[in-house]
């Protein structure tokens, strides 16, 4: 159970209909809150709003985060239908599944990457920072990665694109402190979701993941989401422009 209280709030969610985002939505949703999952999965987005508590009024806006118009219309649509938009969590993003070094690395599989990991998260904060500055105050929350501050080979675009969003969390956590909005990056070590269902495709690549995390487990969305769901709190209102590890202790070796 949770221990926030949400009602009233209303929360947007990318990439809501799986993994991390789903945890989220469950998370605001017990607390209270209205909730939003924007995906571009539209059967398992409406499948995790039948689950949903009814006070929740959960909502499923179809998204491409990679498209600015569409990241536009998507807080446009929470807006008309809620008025107001308190939390957002930026969390849509890819994997990619294939070890691939800088050199052999395509140009396409590059531009996805980017387009959707970091260049999704910025047309996301642009439409969303107005309606928060308006109203007075939110919190924005956006995935980055233990990939955030590290990096494994194999993984350029991803590494970077995961850098990428520390850095404009950053930026855009000055540009509006004075605003009322807070925003702030985590950086998950390994979660159990399908994102990473080829690392753990064989019981010999899941004790390696295993063994990179001191803790000797990989994570479980809901823990992302106890983080996710106190830095949008009321508790965490001194807390802007950070970037915050929940990684097992994947980073302190
Ligand atoms: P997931 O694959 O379970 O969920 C990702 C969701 O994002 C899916 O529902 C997918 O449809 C949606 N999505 C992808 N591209 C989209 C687009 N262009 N427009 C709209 N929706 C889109 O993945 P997971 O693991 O829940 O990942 C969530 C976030 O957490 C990602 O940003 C990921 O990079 C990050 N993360 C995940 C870790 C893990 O080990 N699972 C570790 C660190 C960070």
């Amino acid at each position: 159970m949770t221990h926030f209280d949400f009602a009233d709030k209303v929360a947007l969610v990318t990439g809501g209909a799986s993994g991390i985002g789903l945890a989220c939505i469950k998370t605001f949703a017990q607390a209270g809150a209205k909730v939003v999952i924007a995906d571009r999965q539209r059967e398992l987005a409406q499948a995790a709003i039948a689950i949903l508590p009814a006070s929740s009024s959960a909502t499923y806006v179809e998204v491409d985060v990679a498209n600015p118009d569409s990241a536009q219309a998507m807080v446009d649509a929470v807006v008309a239908k809620f008025g107001r938009l308190d939390f957002a969590v930026n969390n849509a993003g890819i994997g990619g599944n294939r070890r691939t070094s800088t050199s052999d690395y395509s140009v396409a599989a590059w531009q996805d990457m980017i387009n959707i990991n970091l260049s999704g998260v910025f047309y996301c904060l642009r439409a969303e920072m107005p309606v928060m500055v308006k109203q007075g105050g939110g919190a924005i929350v956006n995935l980055a990665s233990i990939l955030g501050s590290r990096a494994v080979a194999g993984a350029p675009a991803y590494t970077a694109s995961k850098h990428g969003v520390v850095g404009l969390t950053r930026a855009a956590a000055l540009d509006h402190a004075k605003d009322g909005v807070r925003v702030n990056a985590i950086g998950p070590g390994y979660i159990e979701t399908p994102m990473i269902a080829g690392a753990t495709a064989t019981a010999q690549l899941t004790t390696q993941l295993i063994a990179r995390h001191p803790i000797g487990r990989l994570g479980k969305p809901q823990e992302i989401a106890n983080l996710v769901a106190f830095l949008c709190s009321e508790q965490a209102s001194f807390i802007t422009g950070g970037y915050y590890l929940a990684d097992g202790g994947y980073t302190a070796q």
